[in-house]
Order: C-alpha cells, then sequence, then structure tokens
C-alpha cells in the first residue's frame, strides 16, 4: 500500500532507509536499553507534490514529553540567533497596539524570553513539560499543549488573534499538518503572518547531511513544496530566505492570500531548486547512493585507526549523532564514548548505537588522537573553545559531505 503524502495524500516513493533506529533524543540509562523503542527510518518524496517526508512516523507522545533531552539555550550561538529574531519582531511586526505573538514549540524560552522582556503579550505552546518549566522560569508564559486545531481554537478564544505565529526547528516536527493549517486559520489575524525556520532540504542535499534524517524531522521542506503546502490549506508563500542555523535553514513566511507582497528573494529561491532539480527523482537516488559510501568510508576510516592503536571520541551528542552512530552500527570499541556540554545527556547513553555521553572535561583532561566531530553545525564555536586539542596534535574528523580529517 506504501506511504500517503500526509499533504496531499499522493504516494510517497522511498529513497533512503537508514534501518532501524530508536528516537533522537531518547538518552537511556544503562537499565533501559533492554526494550528500547526501535522503528524503521526510511524517507521518501510525494510524487504529487513533491514534500520529503518519513516513511513511518513515532507518535508525537513517544518523541515530546518532561523528559525531551532538547534545550534550545545550549549554545550560544542559538542564545544570539533567536535574540535577533525577537527584536526583529519587536521592531517590525509587533508594533500595533497591544500585539501578541504565539510561539509554537518555544521549547527552553530562547527566543520568546526576549519578548517577555520587552513587556510584549506572548503565549508558548509546548507539550514538553520539561523544558516548558525553564521558559516559565523566565517570566514567558506557556501553555503545556500540542498545537493543533483545537489548542489553537482555545488560545483564539482566550486571548484574541496573534499578529505573528513563529516556530523554529517544530513546524517539520508536525506530522498533522491539515490540523496544524486550520489552527492557523483560526488563530491568525487578517494580516498576521506565519513565520517558521526549518532545516532545508536543498542544504542536506547539497550538503549530504544524511543525519538531519531521524524520527523527530518528519518533514524535509523545501520552498517549492512549502508553497504547494500552502496554497493546499488556504494560504500563501510570501517570503523565503537562507538562515545559518543547523547547518543551513530556511526561514519561510506564509501570509493569507494577497495580505502581503510576495519577496523577490522568494521567487529567486524557487527559481535556484527548478535549477538545481532538488526535487528530481534522480536527485534523490543519488542521496541515498552516497549515504551508503559515506557509512562506509566513516566505519573504514574508524577500523583502520582502531588498528593503528589511535584514540577516538566523539564530540556533541546532538539528534544527529544518533542517527549516524546507529546507521553506522559503531559501537564502543571504535568509539569508547561522546562528549556533550548538555547536563541532561550526561551519564546517560546514546540512542541507538549506546555509546556512553560523558562531560567536555572527559575530552579535555585526556586529549584523544582524534574526535568525530557530531555537532559539526557548530563547528566553528567547538573548534574555537577546543583550540587546545589541535595545538596538543589532535585530529577533528568530519563525515559530511564526505569523510574529511582536518
Ligand atoms: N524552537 C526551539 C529551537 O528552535 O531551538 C526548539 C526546537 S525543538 C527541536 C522542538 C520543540 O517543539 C520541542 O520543544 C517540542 O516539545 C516542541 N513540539 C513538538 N511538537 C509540537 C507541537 N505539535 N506543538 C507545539 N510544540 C511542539
Ligand atoms: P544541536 O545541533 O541540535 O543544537 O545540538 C548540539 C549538541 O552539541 C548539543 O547537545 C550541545 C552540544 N554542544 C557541545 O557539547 N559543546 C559545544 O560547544 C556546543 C556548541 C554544543
Ligand atoms: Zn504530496
Amino acid at each position: 500500500m506504501g506511504t500517503k503524502c500526509r499533504v496531499c495524500g499522493g504516494q510517497v516513493a522511498e529513497f533512503v532507509d537508514l534501518g532501524n533506529q530508536p528516537t533522537a533524543n531518547g538518552f537511556l540509562l544503562p537499565h533501559e536499553v533492554d526494550g528500547e523503542f526501535r522503528f524503521r527510518l526510511a524517507v521518501g518524496a510525494c510524487e504529487s507534490c513533491t514534500m520529503v517526508q518519513l516513511m513511518e512516523e513515532v507518535p508525537q507522545e513517544l518523541r515530546y514529553h518532561a523528559g525531551y533531552r532538547y534545550q534550545a539555550s545550549g549554545s550560544a550561538g542559538h542564545r544570539k540567533h533567536f535574540r535577533a529574531d525577537a527584536e526583529w519582531f519587536l521592531a517590525n511586526e509587533l508594533t500595533g497596539g497591544d500585539p501578541f505573538i504565539v510561539e509554537i514549540g518555544c521549547n527552553d524560552g530562547v527566543m520568546l524570553s526576549a519578548i517577555a522582556e520587552a513587556g510584549v503579550r506572548h503565549l508558548g505552546v509546548e507539550p514538553s513539560g520539561n523544558v516548558a518549566e525553564l521558559a516559565r522560569a523566565k517570566g514567558v508564559q506557556v501553555l503545556s499543549a500540542f498545537f493543533d486545531e483545537e489548542t489553537a481554537t482555545a488560545v483564539r478564544g482566550a486571548h484574541g488573534a496573534a499578529d505573528v505565529i513563529f516556530g523554529a526547528n517544530t513546524i517539520c516536527h508536525i506530522a498533522h499538518v491539515e490540523s496544524l493549517f486550520r489552527g492557523i486559520d483560526a488563530l491568525l489575524s487578517e494580516d498576521g503572518i506565519f513565520v517558521f525556520e526549518e532545516p532545508y532540504l536543498g542544504t542536506i542535499i547539497d550538503g549530504m547531511a544524511f543525519d538531519q534524517i531521524y524520527d523527530e524531522h518528519v518533514f524535509y521542506f523545501s520552498a517549492g513544496s512549502v508553497r504547494r503546502m500552502a496554497e493546499r490549506f488556504g494560504f500563501e508563500l510570501v517570503h523565503a530566505e537562507h538562515i545559518a542555523m543547523h547547518g543551513g535553514e530556511v526561514r519561510y513566511t506564509i501570509a493569507r492570500p494577497g495580505a502581503r507582497t510576495k519577496s523577490a528573494a522568494l521567487d529567486a529561491l524557487l527559481a535556484e531548486e527548478e535549477a538545481g532539480k532538488l526535487s528530481e527523482p534522480l536527485t534523490f537516488a543519488r542521496f541515498g547512493r552516497n549515504v551508503e559510501r559515506i557509512r562506509d568510508d566513516l566505519v573504514g576510516l574508524l577500523t583502520h585507526l582502531r588498528a593503528q592503536g589511535k584514540t577516538v571520541v566523539g564530540y556533541g551528542a546532538p539528534g544527529k549523532s544518533s542517527t549516524v552512530t546507529t546507521y553506522c552500527g559503531i559501537t564502543t570499541d571504535l568509539i569508547p564514548f561522546v562528549v556533550d556540554s548538555t547536563p541532561g545527556k550526561q551519564g546517560h547513553l546514546l540512542p541507538g548505537s549506546h555509546l556512553p555521553v560523558k562531560p567536555p572535561s572527559a575530552f579535555s583532561e585526556d586529549y584523544p588522537d582524534y574526535a568525530v566531530l557530531f555537532a559539526w553545525n557548530h563547528a566553528a564555536e567547538i573548534m574555537a573553545n577546543e583550540q587546545a586539542f589541535r595545538a596538543a596534535g589532535g585530529k577533528w574528523i568530519r563525515f559530511v559531505p564526505e569523510v574529511e580529517v582536518l
């Protein structure tokens, strides 16, 4: 029967299979290893609307709960980026009398805390209780719920229409797109905007960032597929621009038809996608083959280093590291542990591959010969912080867009 497109009901054609995988943020304690949740992590493209999406999905309650590990404020780069977003909204969109902004998936309040500081009316909708509490501690108003039509209607009833609805690294997580857009329709003011920033299909394909594929990322958006999705649900894509987050994302702006002027940047991006054949079957097939090659190269390099008696550790335990280590079958004999600055991940095991996660001090107290840069999207920040590793003769290993020793 195959998978039906979550946007248009068309047939989804699979192009990459990353095997049996856990939930990427499902960090475990050693006694929890038995019975770890698994599902088949595979991605395909809709033959009708081109939307790239997971073949199988994990129920949202298994992904987002009070033990959700991802904390958006974990990196200085993220804090700076979301403060700039908040300042832009305050200066350009939240200028009328008593404006109101809603964030879908506000996490620990990294963006809304700046809105709260400015005294502007706001609401975060956040189902993961632990991170919602961190946001509340920063003075952010949070509703603990999944955003859908029902939640949005209730928010509209209680607070009125929103001038801005924002989501970052969250909209591509929401499988129930029809209910999402009905909710946007219920909540957004007549000339309001729905803005979201998500991993970009073009960057994933061009940069071979296959580790961006995991259970939480149900969709892999392009300007073309988002434009068709917006139209299908009664909206219009009016702007799209590249932003330098998570290794390369796009910020999309959606409005009611005719409410806003379309930007030249959107036309340029749509044309670029056409010229680059971004959504064509041959592009997807090539991506699938390259993923297998990177796996073979990385396992080959690690096996060679082990044979030479070199020590290797992993740097960073982002969701992405679960995909790559599980897909490549990397075990502790190749990488004995990974280090990560997030306290909630330390002392746990990486989902799937079960590599132990230690604090960064485990790295700096006894430098290995090599470090695999799993948090490669933070390469500049990490390499700047860890200059002494290099000075001591240490080498970094990257694996996207190809395996490389730096
Ligand atoms: N916005 C932050 C950022 O960009 O760093 C956090 C992104 S985090 C990867 C995704 C967040 O979306 C999680 O905190 C999760 O609990 C939340 N989320 C997932 N599904 C949601 C839904 N249907 N409605 C609202 N939030 C949701
Ligand atoms: P992210 O790419 O999903 O934000 O995850 C990055 C992970 O890398 C996160 O778990 C925090 C970790 N990290 C470090 O351990 N050290 C660092 O210097 C940075 C920037 C991130
Ligand atoms: Zn479709």
